[in-house]
């Protein structure tokens, strides 16, 4: 592989870890507040983010290429309001979508077409992760100040659940002997 290609996958690694590193802080933040579905979407997004990690993690070896893991940058540990929050997650994945656009552009130039299309899942996977956050952000707006609409936006959060993704293999395993 290209080494400016596994350059930037090694560097999507860290960035995806960084991910559920941030979500994981942010599931702590919305423990604080009692607020327990909102800690389950966080947690479950930790998880996604591990398994996106493990996903590039996987692509680079079975490339032949070299895994180089890096130290993961601390998150912030407090944010204003559930609301700032989730604006915190809107805008971090709209960084992430930025960073996957700039892979596509160096596996396009380098001519990697298998790195364009295992890419393509994640161009695909972050306009669902933009619209869910925004949708929540959205929701968060209009309930305002009101205890009643952040109780059953709770509620409505719990139910989110983790599905291991194929192809990231110690995960799935590890679910499997869960
Ligand atoms: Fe791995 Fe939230 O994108």
């Amino acid at each position: 592989m290209n080494e400016k290609m596994s350059d930037a996958l090694n560097g999507q690694i860290n960035a995806e870890l960084y991910s559920s590193y941030l979500y994981l802080s942010m599931a702590s933040y919305c423990k604080r507040l009692n607020l327990e579905g909102f800690t389950r979407w966080m947690e479950v997004q930790a998880l996604e983010e591990l398994s996106h990690a493990m996903k590039f993690f996987n692509f680079v070896n079975e490339r032949g290429a070299r895994v180089e893991l890096k130290a993961i940058e601390g998150p912030p540990v407090s944010w204003d309001s559930p609301l700032a929050v989730f604006e915190a997650v809107y805008n971090h994945e709209l960084k992430v979508t930025g960073l996957i656009y700039d892979l596509v552009n160096l596996a396009t130039e380098v001519k990697d077409h298998a790195a364009v299309n295992f890419l393509q899942w994640f161009v695909n996977e972050q306009v669902e992760e933009e619209t869910s956050a925004d949708n929540i952000v959205q929701k968060l707006k209009l309930i305002g100040s009101d205890g009643g609409g952040l109780y059953m936006l709770d509620q409505e959060l719990a139910r989110r659940v983790f599905t291991p993704l194929p192809g990231t293999t110690i995960l799935a395993g590890a679910a499997a002997g869960a």
